[in-house]
This record gives structure tokens, C-alpha cells and sequence, in this order.
């Protein structure tokens, strides 16, 4: 191995993971993924997001690009408010909330624009570790907010909510299975440390009750090899979420697919990603905790799961639906006037399909609503039935 890529590798988690690897001797992807990005003190999403995410890290978000994001889903939170009749407190949950940019540019574009509603705000940030919060404290304080705010760790114990939960690019960093058709059956990746550096290796998969509905689609016809990630934990966490949910909405943006694109022909070799430096990395199991991790969402687990514990599915909608249903909306109700602050670039950035627009999508979940067809957001929503790109450039 080249003395360069040796000191490279050279994280303060590989040296861990070798320790762990030499008592082990593989660990399934998934657990090395949950290392890589959650290890407590040297996990990639233990630091400050504004190192990890936007321009001084190693991806952009819709949120971390620009305020447009906040400002027009603003809009649709002032709608969601009037679908569940105007109460007294709007409960507003974000869980992986990075830096805290949608935070800040939803309530201060509310405040803006609907100071009756923003008095209403109760926001909730989902964050388990200390430097994230601590970086969103600081943000939502520095803008003068922090009377809207408050904190929890994760969403064991916690009431059940009047409003809307929404994410962006939560569930792709959920850490993954790494599954492979193989002629003899599907097998697993396990990351082991041979030769000098990472790698990985299969062993057959187990059969059990929770790949049912990953795998239901007939393998046989699948060329050997062909890879498909899953996350475990997505179907689960969207439970939870349902169960939260007294009455209102679930918003999740993310990178994923519907049913009948899992297994088109671009998606052989799976969705899972590494970036760095706003480059992709070939080499997922490279610098472990110093790059980013993630796979596309399955939409279609997601909805079922939610379906399950009460919630109705809206849409699956490309973020360029979502948001020029919305700007219609917004440029009816004052008069032609865009909200203030929204510019051009930021909503090309959102919605160009060479940007955000088409890979990126949005589910939409009900609870307790007789009829949400007003909401704004869905005005263009119409069924994705194409594949999108793969992920556009310099966002993960
Ligand atoms: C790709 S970043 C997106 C950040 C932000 N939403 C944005 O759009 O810029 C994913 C975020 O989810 C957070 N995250 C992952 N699992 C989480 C969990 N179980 N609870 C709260 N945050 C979580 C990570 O720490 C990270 O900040």
C-alpha cells in the first residue's frame, strides 16, 4: 500500500475499528456505517455540521444552501396550521436538524410574515449529540429565537404532538444493510481489515422475517452481484414518528426510490455513497468518521410503515413540484410578490433538475385531517414514475 493512502486511512476511528476487527474479525457493514458516522466522540456527525455540511464541508443541503428552503416551506406550515383549525400552540418537530439553518429560516420567515403564527411556534430540534446542539443553540440564538426553541435527545417518552414533523436528509444517513444477489442466494457485506486496509466480504444471509418486504421482488431474474441496501431502522423510526403524531403532518425530504425503480439497470452496483471535500469518494470504507455515508430511501417501506400506525400518504413528490406548488400558491396570495429575501438563484437551486428538483423528493403524511388537497405543495404533484439522475454534484 502507498505510504500516502496509509496516513490518510489513518483516523482516529480506524485505529478502534481495527482493534474491534481483530477481536471480530468482520462486523456487517451497517455496524461499520454506524461507527463511521455515530461514534460518539470521532463519528463524522459528532462534530460541528458546519464543518461536515455547505460550503466549508463536504456536501450541500437544500437548508445549507440558501434560505429559500425555509422561506417556502414556511408557506406550507402556515397551511398545515389552517388545515388543523388554527390551535393555540403549532408543535414544529425537526429531527437532524445539521446547523440549524431550516430552523432559523422557517420561524424568522414566519415572523416576517405571519407574526400571529409564529407566536404559536413551539419548535422541537431531535438532537442527540452535544457539538450539533450546541452549533443550533448558537444559531437560533445569534437570530434572536430562542423563545420558539427547545431540545430533546431523541423521541422516547415524548408527548404526542399537534402540528408537523419534518426532516431533510435524515433517513439517507441512516446506516444500512449491504445486500448481494449471488447465485446461490443473498448474501451480506461485512467490513473487514485485510492486507493493509478495509474491505469487504460476504457471508450468506440468514433467512428472517425483516427482509421479507426489502427482498420481496423476484431476485432470480437479477444479474449475480447486483447490490441493494437497507436500512433497518428507517421502517422503524417512521413508527415511532406515526405514533407521536396526535394530529398533522409528516414531511420527509430525501434522495430515494419508488417501488419500480429499486431494480432499474443504473442501480446495480446499489445507492450506497461516500463524499468529502465535495468530491465522491470510490471507496466507502476509506477514512472512517472523515467522509459521509449514505444510501437512497426506500419511500415505499416508509409509507408503509407510517400507513400501519394511522398515518394516510399524501404524495411521494419531486422537490421541484413540491416548491413551484408553493411559490404558485404564495405569488396568488400577495399579489404577485415574492417572499421577501427569496431569490431567484436560491430557487433555481431548490428546484432545478440538475440540482435538487429531481432527485431529491418529499413524502407527505396526514393524521387527524379530513382533507389536505388545499395544501399548496401538492397543487403539481403527480406520480414519479421516472428515475431520477443519480445524486446531482456536490451534494450527497
Ligand atoms: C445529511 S445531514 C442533514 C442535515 C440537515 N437536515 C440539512 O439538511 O442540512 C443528516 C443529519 O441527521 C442527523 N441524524 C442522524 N441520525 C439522527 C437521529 N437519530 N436523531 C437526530 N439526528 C440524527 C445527523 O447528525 C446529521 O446532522
Amino acid at each position: 500500500m502507498r505510504a500516502d493512502r496509509l496516513k490518510e486511512e489513518e483516523t482516529p476511528l480506524a485505529e478502534l475499528l481495527r482493534t474491534l476487527l481483530a477481536q471480530e474479525g468482520a462486523i456487517p457493514f451497517w455496524r461499520f456505517m454506524e461507527f463511521a458516522l455515530y461514534h460518539p466522540r470521532h463519528g463524522y456527525y459528532a462534530q460541528l455540521p458546519s464543518r461536515r455540511i455547505g460550503r466549508r464541508g463536504d456536501y450541500y443541503t437544500g437548508p445549507s444552501s440558501g434560505t429559500a428552503f425555509g422561506r417556502l416551506f414556511s408557506e406550507a406550515v402556515a397551511e398545515a396550521w389552517v388545515l388543523l383549525g388554527r390551535p393555540a400552540i403549532l408543535d414544529l418537530w425537526e429531527q437532524g436538524a445539521g446547523a440549524g439553518w431550516l430552523a432559523c429560516d422557517l420561524v424568522g420567515a414566519l415572523r416576517q410574515r405571519a407574526p400571529h403564527l409564529a407566536e404559536r411556534i413551539r419548535y422541537t430540534i431531535v438532537e442527540p449529540r452535544e457539538l450539533p446542539r450546541k452549533e443550533q443553540e448558537a444559531r437560533v440564538s445569534a437570530a434572536g429565537l430562542s423563545n420558539h426553541f427547545r431540545w430533546v435527545e431523541s423521541l422516547d417518552g415524548t408527548e404526542r404532538l399537534v402540528g408537523v414533523f419534518f426532516s431533510n436528509e435524515l433517513v439517507d444517513s441512516f446506516p444500512v444493510h449491504r445486500l448481494l444477489w449471488r447465485s446461490s442466494g443473498w448474501s451480506e457485506s461485512f467490513a473487514t481489515w485485510k492486507g493493509g486496509r478495509f474491505c469487504f466480504v460476504e457471508r450468506p444471509l440468514p433467512a428472517g422475517s425483516q427482509w421479507r418486504d426489502v427482498l420481496e421482488e423476484p431476485a432470480a431474474d437479477l444479474p449475480e452481484g447486483w447490490v441493494v441496501e437497507a436500512s433497518l431502522d428507517a421502517p422503524l423510526w417512521m413508527r415511532q414518528v406515526a405514533g407521536l403524531i396526535d394530529r398533522g403532518f409528516v414531511f420527509t425530504f430525501d434522495y430515494g426510490f419508488l417501488p419500480q425503480e429499486r431494480f432499474l439497470p443504473g442501480r446495480a452496483a446499489g445507492t450506497l455513497r461516500a463524499y468529502r471535500r465535495h468530491r465522491r469518494e470510490s471507496d466507502p470504507l476509506a477514512h472512517p468518521g472523515e467522509q459521509d455515508l449514505t444510501a437512497h430511501v426506500d419511500f415505499a417501506r416508509l409509507q408503509r410503515a407510517g400507513e400501519e400506525m394511522g398515518l394516510s400518504s399524501l404524495s411521494v413528490v419531486d422537490q421541484h413540484h413540491f416548491f413551484v406548488g408553493i411559490l404558485s400558491a404564495v405569488a396568488e396570495r400577495y399579489d404577485g410578490k415574492l417572499p421577501e429575501g427569496l431569490t431567484a438563484g436560491g430557487f433555481q437551486t431548490l428546484t432545478h433538475p440538475e440540482f435538487f428538483g429531481r432527485t431529491h423528493r418529499v413524502l407527505i403524511q396526514s393524521k387527524g385531517i379530513v382533507d389536505a388537497s388545499s395544501l399548496s405543495c401538492l397543487r403539481f404533484a403527480r406520480s414519479v414514475g421516472s428515475c431520477p439522475p443519480d445524486h446531482p454534484p456536490a451534494t450527497n
